[in-house]
């Protein structure tokens, strides 16, 4: 189960939601989530906290917080999951 105290304040991580990785920025306590897959090629990017960004080991592409791109290779901002949270739950939003 995803709780939202899993990820700090003006921080991002990768949980587990619903059986799925997904990359999850707390903005102030709005909760805002991604796919982990680099939009170059696909690699699961990883959270910087030193930087505050969304990093690809594979290529050297960086991605904001909100999922638009700080340096390529990637083109395209990572592609947002909808998420709702209930109870300090997060769940994946179908
Ligand atoms: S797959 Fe991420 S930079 Fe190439």
């Amino acid at each position: 189960m995803a709780d939202t105290s899993d990820v700090p304040q003006n921080k991002g991580k990768i949980i587990t939601v619903d059986g799925n990785n997904v990359a999850v920025f707390n903005d102030k306590g709005t909760f805002k989530a991604f796919s982990t897959s680099c939009t170059h090629l696909g690699c699961d990017i990883e959270w910087n906290d030193t930087e505050n960004t969304w990093d690809c080991p594979c290529h050297g592409s960086k991605f904001n917080p909100d999922g638009s791109v700080k340096n390529g290779p990637a083109q395209r901002a990572l592609d947002p999951i909808a998420i709702k949270i209930e109870n300090n739950q997060i769940t994946l939003n179908l």
